[in-house]
């Protein structure tokens, strides 16, 4: 039996027995030398996350290492710090100590070309975390949410809240646009879904960027850091407000949201005499819940970690039994090297209105955690 075939063949039978002990204890060794693998506990997954600088990377370790143990797995889970370099080191010695799958949000999507080879050569499924891993055509599958949809939410949020739709004549506007980290997959279809959304209002004149900066590749923020959005916010507000006021803020991430907003509010936004923009961003973060109930930033995507890391369990179950998961798409993510087949999420736009229900009731965060 070819070495892949036999990988799953022995998850199968782990899996679908359900047995918690050896197969041995329940009557079937017929493997010979590699019982030790019979055993459902020992097919460990590997885990690699970017980083633990933000709480929703925290958050989706501990839940994706949740869902598996629930499936029966092993797990081992490593943090690449933000470090494309750490994060292959890490995969390289997930697949020298014999895991069965791996799960990775990658750090840099392009740079696991080499190492996802070594995966493959090795017979260990891969399924790509929240960003698609590129320029691979060993990427198994696809666990996201509809990333453009967020984009979609961001900017309907802005031209709802400046109530752009209720008349060709509102505005102008001024609205300045931050994107995420250019090494990362998902930061085009953010920018992508929300231009889509505004490029009728920047067409109308309604909505104006004053610093002129409205390519992807003027607007992106390196690893998705807040001191650099607010470096670059505090800088837009010197070349391009010393007489304007900014009405609103295209963030993709709410640690960049809180960045930017530092800079808002050193240069006295804030006050009665001058409003903060509306600012929007991504990942209900705690800090940010926070920042809305204190009519801070103005908007967030709400994206549940818990039902993405469920979604990737499964997709590792069924790979690990030969079997193929359930996907929703298969048509819009194309790595470079192949279509993945994919599973998306739903993302869901909220604010000081929803919060409550959408974050606190359905228990991704404790009424305790907001204050
Ligand atoms: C993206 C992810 C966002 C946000 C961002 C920064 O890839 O889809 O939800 O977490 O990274 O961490």
């Amino acid at each position: 039996m070819p070495k892949k075939n036999f990988r799953a063949a022995s998850a199968l039978v782990a899996v679908t027995t359900g047995c918690a002990l050896l197969l041995t204890a329940c009557g079937q060794d017929s493997e010979g030398g590699s019982q030790e693998k019979k055993d459902k506990k020992d097919v460990t997954i590997g885990i690699a996350m970017p980083t633990k600088s933000s709480e929703r990377w925290i958050a989706d370790g501990r839940n994706m290492t949740a869902s598996l143990k629930k499936a029966g797995f092993a797990t081992t889970l490593q943090y690449g710090e933000d470090d494309p370099d750490q994060q292959v080191a890490q995969i390289e010695n997930m697949i020298t100590q014999g895991v069965d799958a791996l799960v990775v949000a990658a750090i840099n999507g392009e740079a696991l070309s080499n190492v996802l080879q070594q995966a493959a050569d090795a017979d260990i499924p891969v399924i790509s975390y929240d960003r698609l891993i590129l320029g691979s055509p060993h990427v198994d599958y696809y666990a996201s949410f509809d990333n453009e949809k967020v984009g979609e939410l961001q900017a309907t949020y802005i031209v709802d809240k400046l109530g752009l739709k209720d008349g060709a004549k509102k505005g102008p506007f001024n609205i300045e646009l931050f994107a995420g980290s250019n090494d990362d997959n998902n930061t085009k279809y953010f920018f992508n879904g929300a231009m889509k959304v505004l490029k009728p209002y920047f067409d109308k004149k309604q909505l104006v960027v004053r610093s002129k900066q409205t390519r992807l590749n003027q607007v992106t923020t390196l690893r998705w850091d807040g001191g650099t959005a607010q470096k670059r916010m505090d800088d837009l507000l010197t070349s391009s407000y010393s007489t304007a006021r900014v009405d609103a803020v295209l963030s993709p991430y709410d640690g960049i949201s809180i960045g930017i907003l530092s800079a808002l509010k050193s240069d006295d936004y804030g006050s009665k005499a001058k409003p903060l923009p509306v600012v929007t961003g991504q990942d209900a973060e705690v800090a940010s819940v926070k920042s809305i109930i204190a009519g801070q930033q103005t908007q967030t995507v709400y994206k549940d970690t818990r039902a993405l890391a469920e979604v990737a369990a499964n997709m590792v179950t069924a790979v690990l039994n030969g079997k193929k998961p359930e996907i929703n798409d298969d048509s819009t993510y194309n790595n470079g090297k192949k279509v993945v087949p994919a599973y998306l999420l739903n993302p869901v736009s909220v604010d000081k209105s929803n919060y409550r229900k959408v974050l606190v009731d359905s228990g991704y965060i404790n009424a305790k955690e907001l204050g």
